[in-house]
């Protein structure tokens, strides 16, 4: 359970740090405890008059006021931001837990960079707007069993968590979580097009997918069936549903997803060699 009085604090207001903060508000978090370091004027005002949360241009004014702080930029600027705040820490007996959501940075990285700050790497994605992200989790060793447990709290606030040992596997938790919204809305995007071209109007072909997908997603989570064996449900021999998963299988839709996933992991694995370390 989210501790009521916790203080986090953003560095970065980009969209993960929105989707974020949107499911903590969401999740009955009060916006006085959030803070929003970002240095662009018009962003901060809309963050302020979106979620009421207080805003800064400052990154050091979260180190005051945050229990927790979570760098929310793009992976090739956590080496500028921690450079910024390993002197502040330094003044402080008991350093913030710093957590890093940026992918293709480890948390030896991280610890490094923020003069061996207690650090927890965390990989979330965007549905954690709505409470319903999943959000990998790796503890650098640095972090103490008690920031373990605020870090689960907080980010359980915000949708599911998975506790990942080997730091080598983050990659693949970008590939299959932090990344893969996106793929599900590439191919949703791809379903709406041709139903509208099937002469759907566009808002029943958006509902028609939508409502389908949700569905979907329900019945494998609450039957705990296998995905294999759901489609099987679907697909009577001879029948409708047959001739489209015979189109996707005949282009190898499984070789394609393979290939996908690989590069994005592969991606991440690139970052890692060339951030901070460089
Ligand atoms: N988007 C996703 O679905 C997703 C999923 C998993 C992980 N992530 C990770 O989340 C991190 C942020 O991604 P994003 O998609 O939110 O990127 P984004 O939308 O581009 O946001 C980056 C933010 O960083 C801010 N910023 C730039 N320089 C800064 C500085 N020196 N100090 C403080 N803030 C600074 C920018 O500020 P202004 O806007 O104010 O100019 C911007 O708001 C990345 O490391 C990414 O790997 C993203």
């Amino acid at each position: 359970m989210l501790d009521p009085n916790l203080k986090v604090a953003f560095i970065g207001g980009g969209s993960m740090a929105k989707a974020i903060l949107s499911g903590l508000i969401f999740s009955g978090h009060s916006p006085k405890h959030i803070m929003v370091c970002t240095p662009t004027a018009k962003n901060r005002t809309e963050i302020a008059e979106n979620f009421q949360v207080l805003v800064e241009h400052d990154n050091l004014k979260a180190v005051a006021f945050a229990d927790i702080i979570i760098l929310a930029v793009k992976p090739n600027m956590i080496g500028t931001v921690c450079d910024e705040l390993r002197e502040e820490f330094a003044l402080r007996n008991q350093p913030n837990i710093l957590v890093s959501v940026a992918a293709g940075i480890n948390s030896e990285q991280v610890h490094q960079a923020s003069g061996n700050s207690r650090v927890i790497c965390a990989m979330p994605n965007l549905p954690a707007a709505v409470g319903q992200g999943l959000t990998g989790l790796h503890a650098h060793e640095s972090a103490s069993q008690e920031d373990i447990k605020q870090v689960n709290d907080l980010m359980s606030a915000v949708g599911e968590t998975m506790w990942i040992n080997n730091p080598h596997h983050m990659p693949s938790i970008v590939a299959a979580a932090g990344s893969s919204p996106a793929y599900f809305y590439l191919f949703m995007e791809a379903m709406e097009k041709s139903a509208i071209a099937q002469g759907l109007p566009a808002h029943q072909a958006h509902e028609a997918v939508m409502q389908s997908a949700l569905g979907a997603v329900s019945l494998a989570k609450q039957t705990g069936t296998s995905f294999s064996q759901l489609r099987g449900q679907v697909t009577s021999p001879k029948g409708t549903t047959e001739q489209g998963i015979k189109t996707f299988l005949q282009r190898d839709i499984e070789g394609i997803v393979g290939e996908a996933m690989i590069k994005v992991a592969n991606r991440s694995r690139e970052l890692e060699q060339s951030h901070i370390s460089s």
